[in-house]
């Protein structure tokens, strides 16, 4: 499990708002609050939620609370079945996706709530992801070819080139693994952190593309590549189940085979 951190711009008020609820069956979620453009500092407020007229996961909850308590409480999603990546937070003091963690799997009275840790925050559950978007940029995430397509129209694959795809090309963007990773707390301006490089070696994997050579000189760097110190905290969080540390160590083999 992650170590939780508060984001960057955070010094917590105590006294936040609590929103009350009749209901029998009733969990308090603690949500941290920030609205920049109020001049206040971050706060907490407290929501209490009857658990028989909601949805099971902590994103039905977070509905709930907006649409019955708060309209002014901020936060992403978009599909609500995990394939989006925007409801990324954390909940509970881990990372993960809002619309695939049960309430009940949290099993406290009590639930935590706060943006993912280390990122600067836009408002409440919202934290800037330019940064992040800047650095998956950086790497070129598309086909590089030089020589024309062999059946003049497509690239094909054998079925074994095509399973070394499998473990990366399901990664949803949503930086759970990268806020949770230290090394990517402390050195984000320079690591790529494993979200990217998950996705770095996802081209690199791939049969088709002819730029290898160049893309593993750009991740060539005391900091971009090699600042992951197989601390795991990345595999353990992704809620696809994706492994970037390994995507990482593939990557570090291929640069000490082309140096031998
Ligand atoms: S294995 Fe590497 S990338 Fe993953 S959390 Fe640890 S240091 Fe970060
Ligand atoms: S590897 Fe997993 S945790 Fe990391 S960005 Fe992709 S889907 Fe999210
Ligand atoms: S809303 Fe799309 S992943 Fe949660």
């Amino acid at each position: 499990m992650a170590e939780f951190t508060l984001p960057k711009n955070s010094k917590v008020r105590k006294n936040g708002k609590v929103h009350k609820s009749d209901g029998a069956r009733t969990v308090t979620f603690k949500v941290y609050r920030y609205d920049p453009d109020s001049g206040e500092n971050p706060r907490y407020d407290r929501f209490e939620v009857d658990l028989d007229s909601c949805g099971p996961m902590v994103l039905d909850a977070l509905i709930k609370m907006k649409g019955e308590q708060d309209s002014t409480l901020t936060f992403r999603r978009s599909c609500r079945e995990g394939i989006c990546g925007s409801c990324s937070m954390n909940i509970d003091g881990s990372n993960g996706l809002a619309c695939t963690t049960a309430i009940e799997d949290c099993d406290k009275k009590e639930i935590t709530i706060t943006p993912l840790p280390h990122m600067d925050v836009i408002k409440d559950l919202v934290p800037d992801f330019t940064h992040f978007y800047a650095q998956y940029a950086s790497i070129q995430p598309w086909l590089k070819t030089e020589t024309p397509e062999p059946s003049g129209k497509e690239r094909l694959q054998s079925p074994e080139e095509r399973a070394k795809l499998d473990g990366l090309y399901e990664c949803i963007l949503c930086a759970c693994c990268s806020t949770s990773c230290p090394s990517y707390w402390w050195n984000s301006d320079k690591f790529l952190g494993p979200a990217i490089l998950l996705q770095a070696y996802r081209w690199l994997a791939d049969s088709r593309d002819e730029h290898t050579g160049e893309r593993l000189d750009e991740l060539e760097d005391p900091f971009r590549l090699y600042r992951c110190h197989t601390i795991m905290n990345c595999a353990n969080v992704c809620p696809k189940g994706l492994s970037p540390a390994k995507a990482i160590a593939e990557t570090k083999k291929m640069m000490l085979e082309r140096s031998v």
